[in-house]
């Protein structure tokens, strides 16, 4: 029996639910070669600012204890480009497009908003309010409430119901459902859950920080516990509110964990570097555990923990009276 992998992330529709993260294969190009782009749920494009930009000194990377630190910096061509060429380039491949947008200040993610609102072939805006690799920390918005809001409060205005926007959360936060509470109220459509986690590694030859940039972000199954706490906090408060989940996540039974927790969607990014196919072959193994879970839709998994946890609750002694 085939299984329905469909999904939704607020008004936007998508065939299977497993997506590429931003940042891992910038608009997809390099990953093309391995698999058809339009065989998966959709690319999210690595986040693209107004102008240009060179990123951060080099080394940029480092490994870690079952992970990685990027200190990339948000390395891009700026907007024009991107809509000039990579959007064109990723309709021909007959891929699903979810842009993911960065500014340094509110009005510049509202003017990448109004650059792309009417464009053709987005699915979704993505709005990356968490990334750790900016000089200044007071630029990462999705560690403040009020500057969460206002970014997506200005993404919102500017797009009005044209596109899905979906907020990319920082797990760097004491509350992460409280940031959440936010950029929903804010007009968000959906969130994305976690952006990397702030780390920093010290070379003990040189005696100095490794990265360039002296601290980077830690992603890959180091942070997947994280990623599936957020999303599981946030899908508990929040039921109704569409989480693309990302953290770590190399293979089908990861990403059926996210599920469970909540997520309608999940994003795979670092496994990449490793597998250029990882993110169909999660696709694939996913579908093979939820066939094996007795599942017929995606949909009747997402969330699926809470309805067990709610069950074993009532069916403790102390709720049941015994
Ligand atoms: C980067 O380009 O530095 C990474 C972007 C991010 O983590 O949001």
């Amino acid at each position: 029996m085939s299984i329905d992998l469909s999904t939704t992330l607020g008004p936007a529709w998508f065939p299977t639910p497993i997506f590429t993260a931003s940042g891992c294969a910038s608009s997809g190009r390099e990953l093309a070669q391995f698999f058809p782009l339009k065989n998966i749920g959709a690319v999210v494009t690595k986040s693209i600012m107004v102008k240009a930009r060179p990123g951060r000194p080099t080394p940029r990377m480092a490994e870690t204890p079952s992970g990685m630190l990027n200190s990339i910096g948000l390395q891009g061509p700026g907007i024009d480009s991107f809509i000039a060429n990579d959007i064109p380039w990723l309709v021909e491949q007959g891929a699903r497009i979810i842009v993911s947008i960065a500014g340094e200040t509110v009005d510049e993610y509202a003017t990448l908003a109004r650059r792309l609102r009417s464009v053709p072939g987005i699915s979704a805006l993505e709005v990356n309010i968490s990334c750790p690799n900016v000089e200044n920390r007071g630029m990462v918005f999705a560690c403040d409430p009020v500057s969460s809001r206002a970014v997506i409060d200005g993404v919102r205005r500017i797009i009005g119901g044209d596109l899905p926007i979906i907020a990319k959360l920082s797990p760097d936060v004491t509350d992460i459902v409280a940031i959440a509470r936010e950029v929903v109220n804010a007009g968000a459509d959906g969130v994305a859950l976690i952006n990397t986690l702030l780390g920093m590694v010290i070379n003990t030859e040189t005696m100095r920080p490794h990265l360039g940039g002296k601290t980077g972000g830690l992603s890959g199954p180091a942070i997947r516990p994280v990623a599936v706490r957020a999303i599981y906090q946030v899908h508990q408060a929040f039921p109704k509110v569409p989480i693309l989940g990302m953290g770590g996540v190399r293979s089908g039974r990861d990403a059926f964990e996210m599920i469970l927790a909540g997520a309608s969607g999940v994003s795979v990014g670092t496994a990449t570097f490793g597998n250029p196919r990882a993110t169909l072959d999660v696709q694939e193994e996913l579908e093979v555990i939820l066939t094996e879970k007795g599942f017929t839709t995606l949909r009747s998994a997402v969330g699926f923990a809470h309805r067990q946890d709610r069950q074993d609750r009532q069916d403790s002694p102390e709720m049941s009276g015994e």
